[in-house]
């Protein structure tokens, strides 16, 4: 390094702080009730056990009793807000976040467990995708959620996954990327959802040839900012080093990208006052882009950062994945 070039730090205290803002109107249980949603509370949760510091930060058993006060007797599935109709997007937060704290799922018990796993199993669809709650439009966020509750809950059954897994297949693109149905645009996120996807039911084996695929990953860092976006021509976004690297990550491929200057980028999206990680540099900071900033940062290098190493599949700690992951095709 020259003597010009500088270390940039990262700001945990402040992150933490952030995350938990104990001091302003953006306190825990303002943004448990009003702000962020059961999706929020993962984005924290996650921020916090990423940086070893989930234990002192927040309250584990009001976390877990707001868990289960979302729970939706009428469907079985999990709301963003007590009273509120389940969704499987808020199921799955609600899922992991339990998972951190308890890997057997002992504070749901056996019934609701159950409930929780009809309630996802009741929104697949005959083409074999998967439809967010009731009345919802279909996507492969959707097929992921469902394929990554169901694992979290020991579910996964092939009936459920073959179709699941080839309605994925028809999304893919002649660039080797992924849209969120068949035929369209390939995005980087909805690559994540897909390669998650097929990773959980133990199906990367159905990417045959991932070279075209690794090229379009790897062709979304811009230059010179090192930061990565999530379709061609778009700007550079803190949340797209999730998406992006993880799928990398996936497919044994992080190196075809330039880390280093990725770390600099999510450095710089840093704010060195009040904590929090924007989606540009000098951006407003919120919640998702920290999250996936400090999740992005244990992708590149969680020893450096004395962080736990995060499982690019699950977006959990490895240390809580590896205790249960066992499914194989
Ligand atoms: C980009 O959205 C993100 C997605 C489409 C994927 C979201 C994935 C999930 C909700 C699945 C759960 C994820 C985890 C990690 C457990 P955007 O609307 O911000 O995209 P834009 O950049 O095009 O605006
Ligand atoms: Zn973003």
């Amino acid at each position: 390094m020259s003597e010009t070039e500088e270390v940039k730090a990262f700001y945990k205290e402040k992150h933490i702080a952030f995350v938990v803002d104990q001091d302003s109107h953006r306190s825990f249980e303002y943004w448990l009730s009003e702000h962020l949603r059961m999706n929020g509370l993962y984005w924290g949760v996650v921020s916090l056990v990423i940086m070893n510091a989930l234990e002192d930060a927040l309250p584990q058993n009001e976390v877990i009793d707001y868990i289960l006060s979302c729970w939706d007797e009428k469907t079985g599935g999990f709301g963003a807000f007590p009273k509120h109709d389940a969704h499987i997007l808020s199921t799955t937060s609600a899922l992991q976040v339990l998972k951190i704290y308890d890997n057997e799922l002992q504070v749901l018990g056996e019934e609701k467990k159950e409930q929780t796993a009809q309630f996802i199993k009741g929104l697949q669809l005959s083409d074999g995708s998967f439809q967010g709650d009731r009345f919802g439009e279909v996507d492969t966020r959707f097929i992921y959620t469902a394929m990554l509750s169901l694992s979290l809950l020991d579910e996964l059954t092939i009936e459920i996954t073959d179709p699941a897994i080839k309605f994925v297949m028809a999304c893919q693109n002649f660039d080797g990327a992924f849209g969120m149905l068949p035929g369209a645009e390939s995005h980087a996120a909805q690559v994540f959802t897909c390669i998650g996807a097929l990773a959980v039911t133990d199906n990367l084996h159905l990417l045959d040839d991932d070279t075209k695929l690794g090229n379009w990953l790897s062709e979304r860092q811009v230059l010179p900012s090192g930061g990565l976006n999530g379709r061609p021509e778009k700007l550079p976004d803190v949340c797209y080093s999730w998406w992006v690297l993880s799928s990398l990550a996936i497919l044994k491929k992080k190196h075809w990208i330039d880390l280093q200057k990725l770390e600099d980028f999510i450095l710089e999206c840093q704010d060195s006052k009040d904590g929090g990680i924007g989606d540009r540099p000098d951006n407003q900071t919120d919640i998702y882009h920290t999250c996936f900033g400090i999740a992005g940062l244990s992708l590149i290098d969680f020893e450096k950062y004395n962080f736990k190493e995060i499982d690019p599949i699950y977006c959990m700690p490895t240390e809580v994945t590896k205790k249960f992951r066992k499914w194989k095709k």
